[in-house]
């Protein structure tokens, strides 16, 4: 199977960096195509432990090629932070490529993102505060700095001139805040274009050349589906689409190319921000869920919001990204647990409905129909093959297959690599 989308099936955090570190193994190419450095990959594997945010996780492997693709929008200090880290501790970043179309995260943005947020007042997303709405609202404004503009130094005297005028005036006259220097940030961007000028690059052709040579290629998501904001809980979404059409979007690679696509769904459901999520749990048992799983953002160190699988939310997710099949995460974070409840169906108003709703309105008053399913109370982080595991564990995985309409193809029972089932062969 040459071209595989990875992708966040829930609201991200699914555990999508160990998957793809592991299938990194086996591919040539793996290419991040959307968000930014909002994301955060916690990857472990015989090298240590890493916290990743724009770096494709395939940069463990010495063989495979990592591009950050058209789709992403790139702090170009933090990529820098993040390479220098990966160095220091004997990691190659020679072979990171960076699309000289992928837009670039300017001050401005940053600083608008948290001012927006406040302007929202109660109503914020509760964003990262990376800057990362803001980049690509002036993608689609035709307003953005792009990684190529770097390089060149007039152009991009010319595209900031006109742009950093502009976001002065809206900072200074609608925010009441001082106004960014114009030299400052030309040369610190100019500093960040000499740094990483070795890895801009035009990369749609040698991820042409690896397609035609049949080569294994992974197109590495970045949050989950329900945060995409056509599909997820609009507003309260991220500003790039995490979902399996944008793979090609975001990196160039022709729809028809992409032969698999797997879903990373969490055995439970995590949300970080606000927005809805119907099947949270405000109790003890949401704390005991987040305490074992140690459920703190990668990124910002907030705590996420626990609660119990959705299956409602799981099928809307394979029927947008045409899941070819999924990889079941943190199924050894419900060990403990007695009894276990799955969502499926949501309770509107009175009736039962099995479709997730556009209107958040109505979200938010949906309960969720739950199914109990008894827990199975013992350590399932020794497991390597689904026999090992027991029934119950096994009627759980049964359930989430039946409820999101996908077949599993990989179960992780803990961080490791070697702590995961191979139901059926990914790549
Ligand atoms: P933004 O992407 O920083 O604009 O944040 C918008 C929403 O997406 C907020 O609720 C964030 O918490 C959420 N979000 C963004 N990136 C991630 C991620 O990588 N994992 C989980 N949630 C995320
Ligand atoms: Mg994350």
């Amino acid at each position: 199977m040459p071209v595989v989308a990875v992708l966040g099936a829930q609201w991200g955090d699914e555990g999508k960096g160990k998957i793809v570190d592991m299938l990194a193994e086996k591919a040539s190419v793996v290419v991040r195509f959307s968000g930014g450095d909002n994301a955060g990959h916690t990857v472990i594997n015989h090298r240590g432990k890493f916290a990743l945010h724009l770096i494709p996780s395939g940069i463990f492997s010495p063989l495979t090629t990592c591009i950050i693709g058209n789709g992403v929008a790139i702090n170009p200090a933090g990529l820098i932070e993040e390479m220098d880290h990966l160095n220091q501790r004997g990691i190659d970043t020679g072979r990171l490529f960076i699309s000289d179309r992928a837009h670039i995260i300017m001050p401005y943005h940053i600083l608008l993102d948290g001012l927006e947020e406040k302007w929202r007042g109660g109503k914020a997303i509760g964003t990262t505060g990376k800057g990362i709405g803001p980049a690509f609202a002036d993608k689609s404004s035709r307003l953005g700095i792009r990684a190529g503009d770097l390089l060149d130094r007039e152009l991009f005297r010319e595209r900031l001139h006109a742009v950093l005028d502009y976001k002065n005036a809206i900072m200074a006259k609608v925010h009441g805040i001082e106004p960014l220097s114009f030299d400052d940030v030309y040369n610190q961007y100019c500093r960040y274009g000499e740094r990483l000028a070795s890895h801009i690059c035009e990369t749609t052709g040698m991820l042409e050349t690896a397609v035609r040579r049949d080569e294994t290629v992974l197109l590495e998501g970045a949050q989950g589906m329900l945060l995409d904001p056509d599909f997820g809980t609009y507003p309260y979404t991220t500003s790039s689409s995490p979902l399996a059409a944008a793979g090609s979007l975001g990196s160039g690679i022709p729809i028809n190319r992409v032969r698999g696509v797997l879903g990373v769904f969490k055995a439970y459901c995590t949300r970080v921000g606000g927005g809805p999520m119907p099947t949270e749990l405000t109790d003890e048992t949401g704390e005991l869920i987040r305490e074992i799983a140690q459920e703190y953002g990668t990124t910002t160190g907030r705590a996420r919001r626990c609660g119990w699988f959705d299956g409602v939310a799981a099928r809307f997710s394979t029927r947008v990204n045409g899941f070819s099949g999924m990889a079941i995460t943190r199924l050894d974070i419900l060990d403990k647990l007695p009894v276990i409840k799955v969502c499926t169906g949501y309770s509107l108003d009175g009736e039962t409905i099995d479709y997730f709703p556009a209107n958040i309105a109505a979200l938010q008053r949906c309960q969720p129909v739950y199914e109990e399913l008894p827990g199975w109370q013992t350590s399932t982080c020794h497991a390597r093959c689904l026999e090992d595991l027991p029934t119950a564990a096994r009627r759980y995985v049964s359930k989430l297959e039946e409820l999101s309409c996908c077949r599993s193809s990989l179960i992780s029972v803990g961080s490791a690599r070697e702590q995961t089932i191979e139901v059926r062969p990914v790549l």
